[in-house]
């Protein structure tokens, strides 16, 4: 392991790369290996023990590369795996859950708070849980989306079919009267204007990505190396989906993909 690795970034596909986004605008020195496991997406709807082996995996391959810290860039595998990953891996592990969930706290002004997620976000309660501990008072009114990320990763942020199931999913979370939205995936950034028209404009909408974000390049994690940084991406799904998505949803060229099999 070295003092001067690049941060491991990982996510089921797509979606971490809304924190590759952020992270590059506010630490453009940092150098970053992303891992998108899109030959094994989805995440969402998979159990918890199937998507703790898959993080586990990743985080030691990430490890393998010496990185200086693992980013969880996607709250599905952090809802299962975070505090597992952080006992396993021999550097510092982030997630991306409590930075969203302190941000919709510092923007909340009535204390009704909206998360949505996957199924397994959801249903693993973590976002009620961190905010009940970091500020009792607040209600969340969760709610799962099943649907949104496959939207995503066939590169649709704003058809009228998508903004069709997103009126459905939101429509309980409108009830509920809050007035911030946590984007508690990291794929749904990408469909923020989509969601926010859908919310209206009373409704902040928290990404949890870039909360994430701002959380690293509190933590001095930069590496002082005077070196170009360097950005590097692999997936286990096919390299040339991987690269024209990931050029169209980081808003840059980027360099060749590597592709990982398992096996
Ligand atoms: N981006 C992932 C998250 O933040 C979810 C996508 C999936 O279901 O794999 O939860």
């Amino acid at each position: 392991m070295t003092e001067k690795g690049p941060i491991g970034l990982f996510d089921s596909g797509l979606g971490g790369l809304t924190v590759v986004r952020a992270l590059i605008d506010l630490v453009p020195s940092e150098s970053l290996i992303y891992f998108g496991d899109t030959g094994r997406f989805p995440y969402g709807p998979k159990p918890p023990g199937e998507v703790r082996e898959y993080a586990q995996q990743i985080g030691d391959l990430l490890v393998e590369r010496d990185v200086r810290a693992v980013v969880v860039a996607c709250n599905s595998a952090a809802a299962a795996a975070l505090s597992d990953l952080q006992i396993r891996l021999p550097v510092p592990v982030i997630g991306v859950i409590e930075p969203g969930v302190k941000a919709a706290l510092a923007a909340t002004k009535t204390g009704r708070v909206g998360v949505i997620g996957t199924e397994g976000t959801i249903a693993s309660h973590a976002y009620t849980k961190t905010a009940a501990a970091l500020s009792p008072k607040v209600e969340i009114f969760a709610q799962s989306c099943p649907g949104f990320v496959e939207f995503v990763e066939a590169g649709d942020v704003d058809s009228p079919e998508l903004y069709q199931l997103a009126q459905e999913h939101l429509a309980p979370i409108k009830a509920a009267n809050v007035d911030v939205l946590v984007l508690g995936c990291t794929h749904y950034p990408l469909l923020a204007s989509t969601l926010s028209s859908v919310m209206g404009p009373q409704v902040a909408v928290i990404s949890s990505a870039q909360a994430t974000a701002r959380a690293i390049s509190a933590i001095e994690l930069r590496s002082g190396s005077n070196s170009a940084p360097t950005h590097h991406f692999i997936t286990s799904g096919d390299p040339n989906t991987f690269h024209a998505l990931a050029t169209r949803f980081l808003g840059s060229e980027i360099n060749d993909v590597e592709e990982h099999s398992w096996s």
